[in-house]
């Protein structure tokens, strides 16, 4: 964990931002899988990580702004904890280590509630994404877990976005430490993604390197030749060559900043004619995108900006025609690239994704829109220097997609739906960087990965 001082530094921040009552942060427990000893990875909740620092289960944080103090409830470890989980710091001890003097074991949590709620204070939480939780809120406020999200503090989400969205130094340096462990993800899938091999085994071969120098996978690898189903975790295609095979994958680090990384390869390590154009014209929305972030600028524009690159790629290989400007207008590019350009990424790889992707990626003046397609979109608000996000064009060719719009006869006039049939075997491109938002525009995280159609049948010549 950081010093103490990074997080007492962030709760006071939190204090002056909310006005009275009390901020209760439920840490993680332990999730079991097939049966109640057999337990996933154990994964802190980030709101908790980032203002409570502690990477423990069954850890209650909670800051009472009106009685200025702030606590840790949980319960010390007993004889048999010691004799199958090894000595434990004391609660007090481990609080002790992220600024906070007072402790208490849970049971003292639910007196300390009620008498909240009897003196009539207000409670905030934020939205729960666990069963567990709802129901250990539901038992301290006293209702059924249907009526825990009374709690949900709107004042206390957008508190915390506006602290967890703007990146410390420390942070940064955390975040470029997950972008080396995907570096050596990345290039490893590019290496070994030669015909007769199975998906599983690169996927497996480069989950093993996030465990092996971080802290796991910072979401389940996507690798496919499939790359149309975008999020797609089938695992037993064997390779062949023609076929584009996407890996989109990050690690977490053992301080659990996130890397989220895209990278679409040619079956076998060489770019056929086909291939190239489309991979182009993905490869210059990216860069094209990347090169306008700067503070100021809305998130919503740039989306618009890549889909526009893309369409004049696909302008240039026949799949589209007309005036890319209108295409893009019509949301025509939608067809082939039916998702938002990116999002923001931190202690959780979508960052904040729990407080509401409308808090998040949107505010007061940068609505959602509801559009097929563009309201995929996380994000679409002005950026702000310390903004840490994606940038993830995509190109895919979805079968079933294309034969819905063909049969409306939709956007015709930018389609070329003749062509388009000889693509359906196509699959999908995606490619993926993680970008600081600077003071004067952007840095592109991390040491470069391979991603130009040249530098990928380099790396991929080298093959494992
Ligand atoms: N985790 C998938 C993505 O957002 O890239
Ligand atoms: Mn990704
Ligand atoms: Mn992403």
């Amino acid at each position: 964990m950081f010093l103490a001082h990074v997080y007492t530094n962030r709760r006071n921040k939190l204090k002056s931002l909310v006005n009275s009552g009390i901020l209760l942060f439920i840490g993680n427990q332990e999730a079991s899988y097939n049966y109640l000893a057999n337990t996933y990875h154990f994964r802190q909740d980030s709101n908790f990580l980032y203002f409570f620092g502690l990477d423990l289960y069954n850890l209650v944080g909670l800051i009472d702004l009106d009685e200025k103090k702030e606590f840790i409830f949980g319960n010390d470890v007993d004889m048999d904890d010691i004799i199958w989980m090894g000595p434990q710091p004391s609660i007090a001890e481990q609080a002790m280590q992220v600024g906070i003097e007072n402790t208490a074991d849970l049971s003292a949590l639910a007196r300390y509630i009620s008498k909240a709620q009897e003196q009539g204070r207000k409670i905030h939480i934020s939205p729960t994404y666990r069963n567990t939780h709802l129901i250990q809120l539901a038992d301290l406020f006293g209702v059924s877990h249907k009526e825990v999200k009374n709690f949900v503090s709107v004042e206390l989400i957008k508190a915390i976005v506006s602290l967890r969205e703007i990146k410390e130094e420390i942070e940064i340096e955390e975040i470029e430490k997950a972008m080396d462990i995907a570096y050596d993800m990345h290039t490893t899938s590019m290496r070994m993604a030669y015909p007769g091999r199975v998906e599983r085994e690169i996927a497996g071969t480069i989950e093993g390197i996030s465990l092996a120098k971080g802290s796991a996978v910072s979401f389940p690898i996507i690798l496919s030749v499939h790359g149309e189903t975008l999020h797609n975790h089938y695992h037993g295609n064997v390779l062949q060559v023609g076929q584009m095979m996407v890996t989109d994958a990050g690690a977490e680090t053992t301080m659990h900043y996130a890397s989220d990384i895209t990278r679409t390869v040619p079956v076998g390590g060489k770019f056929n004619e086909r291939q190239k154009g489309i991979y182009q014209a993905v490869l210059d929305a990216n860069m094209s995108a990347i090169e306008a972030i700067r503070p100021g600028i809305e998130y919503r524009d740039i989306h618009f900006l890549a889909a526009k690159v893309l369409v004049e790629g696909l302008i240039k290989v026949g799949l589209m025609k007309g005036d890319a400007a209108a295409a893009v207008q019509a949301e025509a590019h939608t067809l082939f690239m039916p998702h938002g350009l990116g999002h923001q990424m931190g202690l959780d790889v979508h960052d904040m994704e729990s407080l509401g992707e409308n808090f998040v990626g949107y505010d007061e003046n940068t609505k959602r829109a509801t559009s097929f397609g563009t309201a995929y979109l996380r994000m679409g608000k002005k950026l702000k220097a310390g903004i840490v996000l994606t940038v993830e064009p995509g190109c895919y060719f979805i079968p079933a997609l294309i034969d819905q719009w063909k049969s409306e006869n939709k956007n015709a006039e930018f389609i070329n739906y003749g062509l388009l049939e000889s693509y359906k075997d196509f699959g999908g491109i995606r490619i993926e960087d993680d970008i600081l938002v600077t003071e004067t525009g952007h840095r592109i995280l991390g040491k470069p990965i391979p991603k130009t159609i040249d530098d990928i049948e380099a790396t991929m010549a080298n093959k494992i």
